[in-house]
Formats: C-alpha cells, structure tokens, sequence
C-alpha cells in the first residue's frame, strides 16, 4: 500500500478525480484528497472525505498541529493532480505555496503527475506551455491533455483523459519514477497493432485467438503519455479508445496488413502486437453453414496469411524502428529464449518483445512480464507487473535502440 496524494483544481473535470480517487484505493492505496477551494465549487469535500476515509482541507489553517501544509508532501509516495488548471500548473511553476495543495507540492519528494485539463486556448496559450516546459525540466510528469469534447461546444485538446487512463500511467509512475513517463516521444508517429484477427468460415463463425488487446492498450496509452502521435490499429478489441491514440479498427488478417501498410508509411516506430492468424479458411461461406446440410464441411482447409511483421520490415522507412511480438513456449528443440532469438532473426525486426506463455500466461490478464531482445543482440527483463508497467519497460528499451540500417 503506497500513500497517494490526489490534488484537485478547480476545473468542471473535477467530477472525474472522485473516479481516479476510486481506481487509486481499488488497487489497494491510501488516499488524501488536497482539493483547492476552487475544486470544491465543482466537488463536494465530503464526497472525497467519504471515498478516501480520510479528512479533506484545502488550506494551511487547519490542522496547524499537525503541520499538514508539510507533512502531506513529505510522507507522499506518489502525487498526482488530476484535473490541473491552467492556473494551478502557473502557481506550481512560480514554487507559490498559497493554498494546501501548492505547499504539497513544495513538499513532495516522490514522483509528481500533473494532468491538465482546460480549453484548447488555455492549454496553447503561451503562458501556459511555458509553466508545463518548466514543471517537466524540474521531473515533473505533465501528460498531454486528451483531444476531444471540452466544456460547452468546444472540441479540441485539453480535455481530461479518462479517470482508467489517469490512474494507469500514474500507477506506473509510483513504480518505475517519473522518467517512466518522459516526453522523450513528442513529435514522434507510432502506429500499433492489437488485438487479434478473426478469419471468417462463414457469416457468423471465425477461426480466432485468445489476444484481448491489453497489452497493445497499455503500449499505446504509454506511448501517448511520452507525448506521441499513436495510431492504433486494433483487431476485434471492446474496450474503449485509450487516451491519445487514433483507432483504426479491423477484422482479418487481410484488413490488418492494409491498414497496418497505409499507416505505418509516415510512422517512427511500428510495433506489431497483434495476434495475426497465420491461416484462414480457404473459403468463407457466404451463407451459414447447417448440420445435415450439402455443405456441412467435414474438414476446413486451410491457407496461410500474409506475415504482416515481414512484409513491414521489407518496406519500412530509413530510420524507422519495427518492433515484433512473439508468445512463446519452451520445448525439446530450445528455450523461450532461443525460439525467441531465431524468431527476431527470421523476421528481420529491430527489437522483439518476447512472452513467455508456458503457463498461461498473459492472454486476458491484466499483468504481464517480457524480455525485449534487440537486433544488438542485447536481452533486457521487463519485470513483471501491471500491463501498463510492462509497456512502460518495453518503451524505455525501445526508445533507447536505434533502427538497422536501411538495406540498399
Ligand atoms: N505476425 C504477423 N503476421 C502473421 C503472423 C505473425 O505480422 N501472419 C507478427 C505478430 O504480430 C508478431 C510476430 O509476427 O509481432 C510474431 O508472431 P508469431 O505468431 O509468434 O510468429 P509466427 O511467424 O507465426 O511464428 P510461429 O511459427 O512460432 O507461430
């Protein structure tokens, strides 16, 4: 159990902080809720107070004994301030310590994650970029604001991202520090596959896999976090966008590696985390295929699927990074490892991320572990933990390898 400190500024988002406050003490933390006294315009103490267990105050005149303008900073392993005003990234980057959450933030030694939210005006106003520019130089993390609908009519960046998003990316922080979450991606293009294909037998059965597209979710929301550009191209998945990224979304194998060519044209780096199937039923029926019927099959034959992963590597663009997936098993013929090791080969990628499925591993659970094998021949261990932990492992090593040189 990690002590979080949730700030909360006075922005109409603040409703979603009581969401974020929830996923904090779901997964097993205590909460203390530091509001400004604009946030309470919006949100009730008591509905923080009641949700946290714990007293909320928004200034330094009460519990004076207690020091708590101090004491809330200094014993905080993690502060995240969700939503964070235009105003409030100001005081925060002026050092102001006027109200109880500007004296926490003073006081705080642990990782800190501002989320803004505000209009698009706002958000792009000088001023503002500025104190964001010197909140991250200090190791702050400030996390680009979502795209979309904002207070009133208006569309654009600055919205919040969800309350799942927010506590994910800041739940990484508090394991892995604020570099987890560097903006070393801004201005970067990512395009992603996740999910898996289903190649149809006819209108209402497929041939499918057990990928839920977790991992490829995390990789995107973390990618989007360090300020990228992401495009994420998603095989039979039903979960909501995450923050940040643009979904394409495809059914086969055939629509996977279109989308997946059409994209990746302008990307920096294109990680292939899909589960492709490597065959499809020759023929889909067109009608539904009946018991007792002439064409009840009695064997499906089956074709193969283009390697998508290959034929990526075989067009990319100078200077672009490729990176594959592979889940895999040991057997008599070599470890994880080395089918790993001969499979990066094969395929030609800079880097790839390997899993080992041995017990059951990774399909639909919500945590994961994998070594990321590069083209230099290095193996580095994400260790296990959440998926977005996991993607956050599998950036920095990324982001830290650089593309083969293009062939000639
Ligand atoms: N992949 C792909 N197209 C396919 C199959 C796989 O692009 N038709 C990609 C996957 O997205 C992944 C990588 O290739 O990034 C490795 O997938 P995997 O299924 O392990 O590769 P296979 O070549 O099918 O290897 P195996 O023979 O072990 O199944």
């Amino acid at each position: 159990m990690s002590r979080i400190v949730l700030g909360v500024s006075g922005g109409v988002a603040a409703y979603k902080a009581a969401f974020v406050l929830r996923a904090f003490t779901e997964a097993g933390h205590d909460v203390r809720v530091v509001p400004t006294p604009g946030a309470l315009h919006f949100v009730g103490a008591a509905t923080f107070e009641a949700l946290s267990g714990n007293p909320v105050t928004t200034d330094v005149w009460s519990d004076v004994p207690e020091v708590a303008h101090v004491r809330i900073g200094q014993s905080a392993d993690l502060v995240v301030v969700a939503p964070a005003t235009a105003d409030l990234l100001a005081r925060a980057a002026m050092g102001r310590a006027d109200d109880l959450l500007t004296a926490t933030l003073l006081t705080a030694s642990c990782p800190v994650v501002f989320v803004p939210a505000m209009h698009t005006e706002m958000w792009l106003h000088p001023a503002t970029q500025d104190n964001v520019a010197t909140l991250r130089r200090r190791g702050a993390v400030v996390l680009p604001p979502a795209v979309g609908r904002l207070t009133g009519p208006d569309s654009g960046p600055g919205r919040l991202p969800e309350p799942a998003d927010i506590a994910a990316l800041a739940l990484v922080a508090l394991q892995q520090g604020a570099d987890a979450l560097a903006p070393d991606l801004t201005g970067r293009r990512v395009v992603i596959s996740a999910g898996g294909t289903r190649e149809p037998l006819d209108p209402v059965r497929y041939l499918g896999n057990r990928s839920s597209g977790k991992q490829g979710w995390a990789l995107a929301r973390v990618a989007a976090a360090r300020g990228a550009e992401v495009v994420l191209v998603a095989a039979n998945v039903d979960m909501p966008a995450p923050f940040g990224a643009r979904v394409v979304p495809v059914g086969t194998a055939e629509e996977l590696r279109a989308a997946m060519l059409a994209e990746a044209k302008e990307a920096d780096v294109v990680v292939m985390a899909a589960a492709v199937a490597d065959f499809r039923p020759e023929h889909a029926a067109s009608t539904k295929l009946k018991k007792g019927s002439a064409a009840e099959p009695s064997a499906v034959p089956l074709v193969r699927n283009p390697d998508v992963l290959v034929e990526l590597v075989a067009r990319r663009a100078p200077g672009q990074l490729v990176v594959g997936f592979a889940a895999e098993t040991g057997d008599e013929d070599g470890d994880v490892l080395a089918h790993a090791r001969a499979k990066l080969t094969r395929k030609g990628c800079d880097v790839l991320v390997v899993n080992d499925v041995s017990a059951g591993q990774a399909f639909g659970r919500p945590d994961n572990a994998a070594v990321v094998l590069a083209a230099d021949g290095s193996a580095t261990e994400v260790p296990h933990g959440s998926k977005d932990a996991v993607a956050a492992g599998i950036w920095a090593t990324i982001t830290s390898q650089s593309p083969r040189p293009s062939q000639p």
